[in-house]
């Protein structure tokens, strides 16, 4: 298995959707890549922002036990696997039925695709370990909020658990700082004890809170397609960020190795 790139934070509203349709965006545009984005969430904010991308699959169907149809249709190199209603069920299924079938369904749909990524709800739940589980690299993004430092420390054991146990392709593909904001002193305080606790896995760089990405998500575009003057100082953090996430994906950069998280 290739490339399955997981957006995971059990903490909610810290861009985890955002950076995963940006990112997908990222690859179809800039990199040329065929991406298929799968959403775990039922909030369903990337398929959304997706929804010109929607194929007939529905990501409750990869818990089944029939494999998906492959090729999936793919517009302007992206495919959606929108979620729906019916993934929350999957959190009363039996773990030890669905998460090895999900597995399966991202292993075959790899096959097809550069790249896989999904988008997971703001739980530690079942749906976020089937995730980590077909995964080989996982994004953490955070914000610099008050007990941003603790979400992150269960994240990371959370992923070390599934590396150890169940999946030792996983790679931290790194932290991402999103939402920053340079005139609060309580984002730099927090980010003083990011960088003493989590340097080795925090992306050297930041995503700012840009008005500009929410806006051009909202009408189902990326936002270098922006056409604002706005919206390129957002576009060169956004795009600077992935460089650096990428290089770690595919192993031409530093990687995070998750051996060394503090428990
Ligand atoms: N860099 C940014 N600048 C401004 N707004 C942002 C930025 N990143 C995300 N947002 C906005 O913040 C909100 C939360 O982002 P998003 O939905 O991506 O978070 P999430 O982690 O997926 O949330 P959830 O846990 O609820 O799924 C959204 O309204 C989004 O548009
Ligand atoms: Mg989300």
């Amino acid at each position: 298995m290739d490339n399955v790139v997981v957006f995971g934070n059990q903490k909610g509203g810290v861009g985890k959707s955002t950076l995963a349709v940006l990112y997908a965006c990222w690859l179809a545009d800039m990199q040329r890549q065929s991406v298929c984005v799968i959403d775990l969430d039922t909030q369903a904010n990337s398929s959304k922002s997706l929804r010109r991308f929607a194929t007939d699959i529905d990501a409750s169907a990869l818990f089944g036990q029939t494999a998906p149809p492959i090729p999936l249709p793919c517009k302007q190199g992206i495919a959606l696997v929108a979620s729906s209603r019916s993934v929350a069920d999957i959190e009363l299924a039996k773990p030890e039925v669905v998460i090895p079938a999900f597995r399966r369904s991202v292993m075959r749909l790899a096959q097809d695709f550069d790249t896989i990524v999904i988008d997971t709800p703001p739980a530690l739940g079942l749906r976020m370990s089937a995730a980590l589980i077909a995964a080989t690299a996982v994004v953490c993004p955070i914000e610099l909020e008050e007990y941003s430092i603790d979400g992150v420390t269960d994240m990371l054991k959370t992923v070390f658990g599934v590396r150890q146990r169940y999946n030792p392709q996983l790679r931290l593909a790194g932290i991402v700082l999103n939402r920053f904001n340079p005139r609060s002193l309580r984002q730099k305080a927090a980010m003083q004890e990011l960088a003493k606790n989590f340097r080795e896995f925090a992306i050297p760089a930041r995503i700012s809170i840009r008005s500009a990405i929410p806006e051009a998500l909202a009408e189902g575009v990326p936002v270098w397609k922006l056409p604002k003057s706005a919206a390129r100082e957002a576009s060169l953090e956004v795009m600077q960020v992935f460089e650096l996430l990428q290089q770690r994906i595919t192993g031409s950069g530093e990687t995070a190795r998750m051996g060394e998280v503090r428990a």
